[in-house]
């Protein structure tokens, strides 16, 4: 798209975690509406492709690349840092944290491997992607947005490590935005409430309509969220209207962290 000088300008990108379904799947479609370039991330090529596919459905020059990643492994920092080097990305304008893995269970009886899997993923994986990406983002100014959770500030018995994982994850990007702030890149994080994707049992299940129906009693808005609710604060806050926003943790959930 030609800007005010007539000149050719050149398409933002954004690199999104767990870009194959849910709320990064609806994150990448609203991006590529936008015209920006979109990097997709996560373990599953083909729903990478998929989300892809969809992008083009509605932009049919979209430019996306797929990049397949697991960011629970120690080296994904280099694997992602040696995807951008082959792929030619030189700069990045911002960076989605959203990959997340959801485990129930209580403080005694929650299994340890499942503490550690919240932590790899939860925590460690915007942590790895964003040591990755932080060169790029430097050069252009960009922005890094952590997907989080209300139950990263609410505590609740049965949600202890995906909690816990969510609540070092709030912490560590408010940390990170001090610092960031020297480079002018901002840091911000949404805490979505209960929103409608495969992150949950119910998603696929026989008796979802019963289900929702008896969560939608508990949302003060009257329902759940759907993944299209966060997409226009979440561009919001990586675009440069934005640009004094820093440190924020933002609910998007309903009302459901006041009740
Ligand atoms: N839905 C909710 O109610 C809700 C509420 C609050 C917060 N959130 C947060 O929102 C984010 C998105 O979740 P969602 O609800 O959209 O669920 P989702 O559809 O299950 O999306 C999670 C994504 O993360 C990717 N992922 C998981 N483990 C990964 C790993 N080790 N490496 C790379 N990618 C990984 C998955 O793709 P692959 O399997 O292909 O890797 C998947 O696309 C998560 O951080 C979640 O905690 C969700």
């Amino acid at each position: 798209m030609p800007n005010a000088q007539g000149q050719e300008r050149k398409p933002q990108i954004v690199a999104i975690s767990g870009a194959g379904s849910g709320i990064g799947q609806a994150l990448a479609l609203h991006f590529a509406q936008q015209n920006w370039q979109v990097i997709l991330i996560g373990r599953r090529l083909e729903a990478l492709q998929t989300t892809a596919s969809l992008c083009r459905e509605i932009v049919s020059s979209a430019k996306l690349l797929c990049c397949p990643l697991d960011l629970s492994s120690a080296d994904a920092q280099s694997q992602a840092e040696n995807w951008l080097r082959q792929n030619g990305i030189l700069s990045l304008d911002a960076l989605i944290n959203n990959a997340g893995q959801f485990v129930r269970g209580d403080t005694l009886s929650a299994d340890l491997a499942d503490w550690m899997r919240m932590f790899e993923v939860n925590t460690l994986g915007p942590l790895r992607l964003t040591r990755a990406c932080y060169p790029l983002l430097k050069i252009n100014r960009g922005a890094i947005l952590n997907i989080s959770s209300t139950l990263g500030l609410k505590a609740t018995v049965d949600t202890v490590a995906y909690s816990a994982s969510k609540a070092a994850l709030n912490n560590w990007a408010q940390a990170f935005a001090v610092q960031a702030a020297r480079d002018g890149v901002r840091v911000n994080t949404i805490c979505p409430g209960l929103v409608d994707t495969p992150i949950h049992g119910f998603h696929k299940a026989a008796d979802k309509a019963q289900t929702l129906e008896q969560l939608r009693n508990l949302q003060p808005l009257g329902r759940i969220g759907r993944p299209e609710d966060l997409t226009s604060l979440a561009f919001a806050l990586c675009s440069a209207g934005s640009e004094w926003t820093t440190g924020a943790v933002v609910n998007i959930d309903g009302g459901i962290h006041l009740v």
